[in-house]
C-alpha cells in the first residue's frame, strides 16, 4: 500500500508543528520516522489518523483521499496507530479492549467475529495469559503490546507506530521488535516512530528525518547517518549522533 503525505501543514496558534512535509510508505517497506522530540512526528501521525485534519496538504492511500476524514473513516480504510501514550480502557479486560479495536477497523463487525479476531491478535503480541485481567493492571511493556493489539485488531494495511519500545527493557525491546517483524511478515506495511536507533536502523528500509517540523533528510539508514543536515540537528545530543553512526 502507498501512503503518500504531499505538503503536509498543520499550525498550533503560532507555532507550525508540521511544515510542508511530503514524503511515501511505498508497498513493502518499513519506514522510520525520526527526529529531537518537539519536531512533529506524533503530529504528523495524527494529520494521517484523523485526530485533526492538516491546515493544508494531502494525505492518500493508494490514490484514496485520506485528508480530514474522520478517524473511525480512516481506521477502515486501513490504517492503524498505537499512542505514544498508551490509552488502554482500564477498566476493561484486555481481551475487551482488543475487540473494542477490531470493532472500530471495521462496519458493523459482528460481537462473535470481533472477539475472535481479538483472540488471534492476542496470540500475535503474546498476550493470551493475561486476557481476562484488567487493563489498567498491566506493566508498561504489556501496555505497549496492548496497544499495538489493538491496533492490529482493525486489521490495517499499514501500522503507524509511535515509540512503542519507549520504556523498555532490553529484552522487552527484542520481544516487540520479533513482533514487529512478524507483523511487517504478513503484508502489514510500518512507518515507526523510534528513539531507539539501534532498532530504526535494522528494522528500516528507509528513514525520513524531521527538524522543527520539516523533512531535513530522507534515505536508507547509512545515507541519514552521514548527512550533514541529520548530524547538526542531533548536536545537542551527542549520544544519538554516536548511535545514528552505528557507534553507540
Ligand atoms: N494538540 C496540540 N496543541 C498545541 N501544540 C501542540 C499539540 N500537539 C503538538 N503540539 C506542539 O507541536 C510540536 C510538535 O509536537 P509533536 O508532534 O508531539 O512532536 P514529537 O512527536 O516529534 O516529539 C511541539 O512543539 C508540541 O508542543
Ligand atoms: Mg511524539
Amino acid at each position: 500500500m502507498t501512503l503518500a503525505v504531499e505538503h503536509a501543514t498543520k499550525r498550533f496558534e503560532g507555532l507550525v508543528a508540521v511544515s510542508d512535509v511530503s514524503f511515501e510508505l511505498r508497498s513493502g517497506e518499513t519506514l522510520g520516522l525520526i527526529g529531537p522530540n518537539g519536531s512533529g512526528k506524533t503530529t504528523l501521525f495524527n494529520l494521517i489518523s484523523g485526530v485533526f485534519p492538516p491546515d493544508s496538504g494531502r494525505i492518500t492511500l493508494e490514490g484514496r483521499e485520506l485528508t480530514a476524514r474522520p478517524p473511525y473513516a480512516i481506521a477502515r480504510a486501513g490504517i492503524g496507530r498505537t499512542h505514544q501514550i498508551v490509552q488502554p480502557l482500564t477498566d476493561l479486560s484486555v481481551r475487551d479492549n482488543v475487540a473494542v479495536g477490531a470493532c472500530f477497523g471495521r462496519r458493523n463487525l459482528p460481537l462473535a467475529r470481533a472477539y475472535e479476531v481479538a483472540d488471534r491478535v492476542l496470540e500475535e503480541v503474546a498476550l493470551v495469559p493475561k486476557r481476562h485481567l484488567s487493563a489498567g493492571k498491566l506493566n508498561i511493556a504489556e501496555k505497549k503490546r496492548l496497544e499495538l493489539a489493538r491496533a492490529l485488531a482493525g486489521e490495517p494495511l499499514v501500522l503507524l507506530l509511535d515509540e512503542v519500545l519507549a520504556g523498555l527493557n532490553p529484552t522487552e525491546v527484542g520481544a516487540m521488535l520479533d513482533v514487529i517483524r512478524a507483523v511487517h511478515r504478513r503484508g502489514i506495511d510500518v512507518i515507526m516512530v523510534e528513539h531507539i536507533m539501534q532498532a530504526i536502523m535494522n528494522l528500516c528500509d528507509r528513514i525520513v528525518v524531521l527538524e522543527s517540523g520539516r523533512v531535513i533528510a530522507q534515505g536508507s539508514g547509512p545515507e541519514v547517518a552521514n548527512d550533514p543536515r541529520v548530524i547538526t540537528a542531533y548536536l545537542g545530543d551527542p549520544k544519538l549522533v554516536a548511535h545514528l553512526r552505528g557507534q553507540g
